[in-house]
């Protein structure tokens, strides 16, 4: 122990002498800052949920400010901002859903928005692993359960997409309803996508949409198969893509109408 604290301070040391102490200070502020992240993120949650819960957006515009960038990014998106905006104007633009299923939610922006774009009655489902790697805490909970406004029911699976009692869970909320909009953006790789393609796909009714997250081609040591499954179906359907920029090597949604 005593030699580990002798070794980081000739670390520090080492580094004071290269880089100089303004260099050492401002290293030393961003390493407490996020590691001091979660815990401030944990004391705003109630701030948070207050303003959540009274969300009231004049346009897409000042929705995605906040979802982006409101109290430090808590809820952002794992998305390319003008991607998904324009996901959430096509939505904007037909009859608003009434069941959405999103697969992975992450930091629940995706969420936030597909919620605010639904119908007052609508059914919202996430489905996210456990919080067992500390990926979606307790907190979180609350907060996306708050994402629901007039008489929407918000239900957050814990679960992984791939177990069958999932899809079961899935189908119990449906009650018989289907699906107008499923988001999958839970495993990446083929085979995983391929799955939650072929394991919730068929519960999106005629009329309805699938879009896929991260249909761009990325670097193998993503091993992101996305891009392989979307050029393997999307011809099945009639589809939209939206890409920002051709050579990005993330990102990109893809859509298909059912
Ligand atoms: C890229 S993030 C989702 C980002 C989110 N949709 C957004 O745009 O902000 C992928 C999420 O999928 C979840 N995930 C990965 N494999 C999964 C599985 N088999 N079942 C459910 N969720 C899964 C991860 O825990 C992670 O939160």
């Amino acid at each position: 122990m005593k030699l580990e604290v002798v070794g980081k301070i000739k670390k520090a040391g080492n580094i004071i002498g290269e880089k100089g102490l303004f260099y050492f200070f401002s290293k030393l502020a961003e390493k407490l800052f996020f590691l001091l992240k979660p815990s401030i993120f944990y004391i705003i949650s109630p701030l948070v949920l207050m303003k959540v819960k009274k969300a009231s957006f004049r346009s897409n515009e000042e929705t995605l400010e906040f979802v982006f960038n409101g109290f430090w990014g808590i809820i952002a998106p794992l998305q390319i901002k003008e991607e998904i905006s324009q996901f959430v104007s096509l939505i904007g633009k037909r009859e608003k859903p009434r069941v959405v299923l999103e697969i992975g939610t992450a930091r629940g922006g995706v969420l936030f928005l597909l919620a605010k774009s639904a119908h007052e009655n609508a059914v919202v489902i996430s489905v996210d692993l456990p919080s067992s790697d500390n990926k979606y805490p307790g907190w979180r909970t609350r907060l996306y359960s708050a994402f629901a406004s007039g008489r929407q029911k918000i239900h957050l699976l814990k679960a992984d997409s791939h177990q069958s009692s999932t899809v079961e869970e899935v189908k119990k909320i449906l009650n018989n309803r289907q699906i107008d909009v499923l988001f999958i953006d839970g495993d990446h790789t083929y085979g995983g996508v391929k799955k939650d393609f072929e394991m919730y796909g068929p519960l999106v009714g005629s009329g309805g949409i699938i879009a896929f997250h991260d249909i761009a081609v990325h670097p193998p040591e993503a091993n992101c198969g996305v891009d392989k499954l979307w050029n393997e179906i999307k011809n099945n359907f009639k589809y939209l893509e939206i890409i920002n920029d051709k050579n990005q090597d993330w990102g990109g949604i893809g859509i298909i109408y059912k």
